[in-house]
């Protein structure tokens, strides 16, 4: 098959790709590489997939309308879609409101008309987040509860991304599923995130900063157990929910975590034994747009994609920091 990935130079993008080239998927690779982190990293995780005869980069803006229909006109034969690519990051959406609008409205919508022409596409799967949950007190958050309380300009782009995939699956009968990523962590991870701030921090001695003063909940998924999420989505395109009263458009929504949440500061710990060394705490009061506590509800996402969390947080933690050792030769 041919898979569509956009986003691929981010941390869930390349290793997503990886997994399709291993089992001999075609993937084109869309990124438009923008500096909101380390570009270097960016570079380095493609540089992982530009050897393999299979794979093909194309570094493009995906609100860029023209590029996109350019790209879609060239690749009439692409069946699977995972979209990936977006503004991520809750705390930058106070800071950079228009970043967000671009690629995850527009971006959004330009993936949306150019999927809908594809007339071989079979599945439309693309990126949600569990901060749509907002601030939903009820735990842990089930795909089935109302979501109508954005606390982020993130947040809420990432809602109204369900809300038009699910326009598009209804109006062009297209297949579409949503995932709801928690908390995501692993090689390759991406540095605006707690676990490699911290992890960095810890490494160079400088103090962390832990907000809420400590008390954070977080179901914290590693990249592996997110990735079989993701292909398992792929591998079963959506139908309409049979139950009376459930969508009628082919559009599913399910959270991929770990559905196992861990204080914060057992994750911190975690990484203090991974590096061999103590962090220095700064507590901190809650920060806007932060929720306290995440904990997904996996019980729709076993049962309909086979989908089942398997890595510990010490396991985790582990290949996680063995990565960060090699690669920053720490
Ligand atoms: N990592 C997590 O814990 C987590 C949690 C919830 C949701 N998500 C969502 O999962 C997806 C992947 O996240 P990630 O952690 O890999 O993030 P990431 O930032 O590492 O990857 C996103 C990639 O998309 C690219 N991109 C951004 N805007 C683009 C545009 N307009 N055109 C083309 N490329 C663009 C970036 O350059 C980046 O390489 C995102 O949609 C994110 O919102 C991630």
């Amino acid at each position: 098959m041919t898979i569509l990935v956009t986003g691929v130079a981010g941390f869930i993008g390349m290793h997503v790709a990886q997994a399709l080239l291993a089992r001999g998927e075609s993937v084109i690779g869309v990124d438009e590489f923008n500096d909101y982190y380390d570009v270097g990293l960016k570079q380095a995780r493609v540089d992982r997939l530009t050897p393999h005869p299979g794979f093909s980069l194309h570094r493009l803006d995906i609100a860029d309308r023209e590029g996109m229909e350019s790209l879609f006109s060239r690749h009439p034969g692409i069946e699977g879609i995972i979209h990936l690519a977006a503004q991520a990051g809750v705390r930058y959406s106070l800071e950079n409101p228009y970043a967000y609008v671009r690629s995850n409205l527009m971006g959004q919508v330009v993936m949306l008309e150019g999927a809908r022409r594809l007339t071989r596409l079979r599945h439309f799967v693309y990126a949600s987040s569990s901060s749509v949950y907002g601030a939903n007190d009820k735990q842990p958050f089930s795909v089935e509860d109302p979501v109508e309380r954005p606390v982020s300009l993130y947040a809420a782009t990432k809602r109204a991304d369900e809300l038009m995939t699910r326009t598009y699956s209804h109006l062009y009968g297209m297949a579409a599923t949503g995932l709801r990523f928690f908390t995501v962590y692993g090689p390759w991870g991406r540095p605006d995130m707690a676990p490699f701030l911290f992890a960095s921090a810890i490494a160079q001695g400088r103090p962390i900063r832990v907000f809420n003063h400590g008390d954070m909940w977080r179901d914290f998924t590693y990249i592996d157990d997110i990735v079989s999420g993701v292909l398992a989505a792929l591998d079963r395109p959506a139908t309409p929910d049979p139950v009376a009263g459930g969508d009628t458009a082919p559009h599913r929504i399910y959270n991929l975590g770990n559905n196992r949440p861990e204080r914060l500061l057992d994750f911190i710990a975690a990484l203090e034994d991974a590096l061999g060394r103590k962090a220095e705490r700064i507590l901190e009061p809650m920060q806007p747009g932060d929720v306290p506590a995440t904990y997904a509800d996996v019980a729709a996402s076993m049962r309909d994609l086979g989908y089942q969390p398997t890595v510990t947080m010490q396991d985790g933690v582990a290949r996680f920091i063995a990565w960060y050792r090699a690669y920053y030769g720490v």
